[in-house]
C-alpha cells in the first residue's frame, strides 16, 4: 500500500467524529520523542505508543523520532524500543504490530545545545513527510528534565519546527513539575507559550488520564443521586489522599529538595480536588471544564494559620512489608541534613456557596501504611439518633471513596443493624472496575498521548490552573522554608504526629485506608 492510500481510510468523512463511542484514531502524523534514553521514555510513553499501535488506534504510517546523545543507527535505536515494548507493554506482543512501528522509527543523534541537530531533525521530519506522508502533523514529546525546556522550545522555535504549514499541526508535551513555585512556572508558561501557543501546549498530569479520575465525572454529572447531597449541608470535610509504601532510594536527584507537596499536592491532588468541587461545566468542551475548574480553584485558599492546618514529615527507619526499611537521612544520595519533606498536609478552604465552611485535607506521602490513592466525602452525622447511645457505639460517619488506585472503585459506606444483635455498624457498599466492567482500564499515558496526537486538550491543565495551584501552594512552602524542619514518622504508619494532631483540633481524623 502507499502511504497516501493506506492513510485515506483515516480521513474517512463518514466516520462520525461526534460519536464518542467510537474508537479516536489519530490521523497521520510523527511524534518525537526527546529523553529518548530516560526513565520515563523507556517506562511510559513507548509502551504507552505500543499499546496504542496494538490496539488500532494509532494510523498505519505513525512515526516515532527518537533524539538523543547516543551513537545509534537505526537497528541500535529499534532494538531499544523493541525491549522497552517487550518489557513494559500492558497488552500482548505481537510481532506484525511491532514490525509495522518499527517501519516508522528514526532516530536522531544530538544534545539540545547542538543547532546542527535540530537542522536534521527537521530534514529527518520531512523526508518522513515524502517516505510515509505523515502530513507535517509532529507532536513534540519533552521527556526530559524541566530546567531543558526552556532551550529545547527555543531550538523548536529557531529550526522552524513549532510553526506548522497551514492546516498542519505542531504540539509540544510538558510533563510536570511545572515550576517550582508560582514565579518559576510563570516564567515556564512565558518561554513555552512564546514559542506554542496554548492550545498547541499539552502538560501531562498522569493522574487525569486515569478512568477512575474521569469517572468522578461520570459519577457527578451523570446522576441525580449525588448532586443533592454534595454540598456543605450535607458533606463535612473531604479527604484526598495518595499515599506511597515505596521509598526514595535512588530518586535523590530529583526529589532533593522538591518534596511531597511540590511533587504531588500542587498538581496531583489539586486537580482531584478541581474535579470533585467544581460545578457542572456548560458542555463537555475542554475549554468549558477548564472554565470550571479555573473558577474552583480561585476560590480555593489555605486555611490558617499555617501552623495549625498543614503538616509535614520525613520518614524514619521502620517496617514495610515484613521488611526493614532506612530512613530519608539514610537512603543514598540525600544529605544528613536534608529537610525534604517526604510526607505533606494542607487544608483548603472552597470560598462557594457550595462549599463553605466545608474543609478539604490533602495528604501524601512516601512510606506509608499503603499505597493508596483516594478521595473521601465524609459526611455529617444524622442530626438525631432514635437509638440508646450503645447501640451506635462502632457507628462512623457516612463516607463517599473514590477509590483512584489500586483497586479502583467507588465504595458507600454507611450505618446498618448487626444481624441478631440492636447495635448499629458501619458496613461498605462497593462497586469496583474489575467486576463491573470485563476490559481492562488503559494505562493512563495511553490516553493521553492519544489525546496529544488528537488534539484532544480536556485532561491536560492549562497554564491558568497551573499558576493558580502555585498561587495556593506558595505561602505553605515558604512557611516551611523559615520554620524549622519537617516531622519524623516511622516508615510504615500513616505519617507524622503532627498531622493527626491537625485533624484531632477540628474534633476529625485521618481514615486509614
Ligand atoms: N520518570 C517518571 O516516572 C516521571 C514521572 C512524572 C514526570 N516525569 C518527568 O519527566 C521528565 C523526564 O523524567 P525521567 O525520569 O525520564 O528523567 P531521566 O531518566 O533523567 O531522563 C532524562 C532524559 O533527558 C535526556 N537529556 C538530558 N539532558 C540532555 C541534553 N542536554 N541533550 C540531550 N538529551 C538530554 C537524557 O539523556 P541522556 O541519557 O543522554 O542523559 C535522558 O534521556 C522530567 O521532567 C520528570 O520530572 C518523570
Amino acid at each position: 500500500m502507499t502511504p497516501s492510500a493506506d492513510n485515506a481510510q483515516w480521513r474517512n468523512p463518514l466516520r462520525d467524529k461526534d460519536d464518542k463511542r467510537l474508537p479516536r484514531i489519530a490521523e497521520p502524523c510523527a511524534m518525537v520523542l526527546f529523553g529518548v534514553t530516560g526513565d520515563l521514555a523507556h517506562k511510559k510513553v513507548v509502551p504507552a505508543v505500543y499499546d496504542l499501535a496494538n490496539r488500532g488506534l494509532l494510523p498505519p504510517t505513525f512515526s516515532l523520532v527518537g533524539f538523543g546523545r547516543r551513537d545509534w543507527d537505526h537497528d541500535a535505536f529499534a532494538q531499544v524500543i523493541h525491549d522497552d515494548v517487550k518489557q513494559y507493554c500492558r497488552t500482548p506482543f505481537r510481532q506484525a504490530i511491532w514490525e509495522r512501528l518499527a517501519e516508522g522509527l528514526r532516530f536522531v543523534s544530538g544534545a539540545f545545545d547542538d543547532d546542527k541537530a535540530f537542522v536534521r531533525l527537521a530534514e529527518t521530519l520531512d523526508k518522513l513527510d515524502v517516505e510515509r506522508g505523515i502530513g507535517g502533523n509532529h507532536a513534540f514529546y519533552l521527556a526530559i528534565p524541566p530546567k531543558s525546556f526552556p532551550v529545547v522550545c527555543e531550538q523548536l522555535h529557531s529550526s522552524g519546527l513549532a510553526r506548522p504549514q497551514e492546516d498542519r499541526w505542531s504540539r509540544v508535551v510538558i510533563e510536570k513539575p511545572f515550576g517550582h513555585d508560582l514565579k518559576s512556572a510563570c516564567d515556564l508558561n512565558h518561554v513555552v507559550n512564546s514559542v506554542f501557543p496554548e492550545e498547541s501546549v499539552f502538560r501531562i498530569d498522569h493522574y487525569l488520564g486515569k478512568e477512575t479520575v474521569q469517572n468522578i465525572l461520570a459519577l457527578r454529572f451523570a446522576n441525580q443521586l449525588w448532586d443533592p447531597i454534595w454540598n456543605a449541608h450535607y458533606v463535612d470535610h473531604v479527604q484526598i489522599t495518595m499515599a506511597e509504601d515505596i521509598g526514595l532510594g535512588g530518586r535523590a536527584g530529583y526529589y532533593d529538595g522538591i518534596g511531597a507537596a511540590r511533587d504531588v499536592i500542587q498538581n496531583h491532588l489539586m486537580q482531584l480536588l478541581a474535579l470533585t468541587a467544581m460545578e457542572e461545566p456548560v458542555s463537555f468542551n475542554a475549554q468549558a471544564l477548564q472554565a470550571e475548574k479555573i473558577k474552583v480553584l480561585s476560590a480555593t485558599q489555605l486555611a490558617q494559620p499555617i501552623d495549625e492546618t498543614t503538616s509535614r514529615g520525613q520518614y524514619a527507619a521502620g517496617w514495610q512489608g515484613g521488611q526493614q526499611v532506612v530512613g530519608l537521612l539514610d537512603e543514598d544520595g540525600f544529605s544528613k541534613d536534608s529537610t525534604t519533606e517526604t510526607f505533606a498536609a494542607i487544608t483548603l478552604e472552597v470560598d462557594t456557596r457550595r462549599w463553605a465552611g466545608v474543609p478539604f485535607y490533602l495528604r501524601t506521602g512516601k512510606r506509608l501504611g499503603r499505597r493508596v490513592t483516594e478521595i473521601a466525602l465524609v459526611f455529617k452525622r444524622a442530626p438525631h439518633l432514635p437509638f440508646d447511645a450503645t447501640m451506635t457505639d462502632e457507628l462512623g460517619a457516612n463516607a463517599l471513596v473514590i477509590r483512584v488506585q489500586p483497586d479502583e472503585g467507588i465504595t458507600l459506606r454507611f450505618g446498618s443493624k448487626v444481624p441478631g444483635a440492636m447495635e448499629v455498624r458501619d458496613v461498605n457498599m462497593d462497586f469496583s472496575y474489575g467486576s463491573a466492567f470485563a476490559e481492562d482500564s488503559p494505562e493512563a499515558y495511553e490516553r493521553l498521548i492519544l489525546d496529544v496526537l488528537l488534539g484532544e486538550p480536556s485532561l491536560f491543565p492549562v497554564n491558568e490552573e497551573v499558576e493558580l495551584a502555585w498561587q495556593i501552594l506558595d505561602p505553605v512552602l515558604d512557611h516551611w522554608e523559615s520554620n524549622g524542619k519537617p516531622d519524623p514518622y516511622e516508615s510504615g504508619t500513616w505519617g507524622p504526629a503532627s498531622a493527626d494532631e491537625m485533624l484531632r483540633r477540628t474534633g476529625r481524623e485521618w481514615r486509614r485506608p
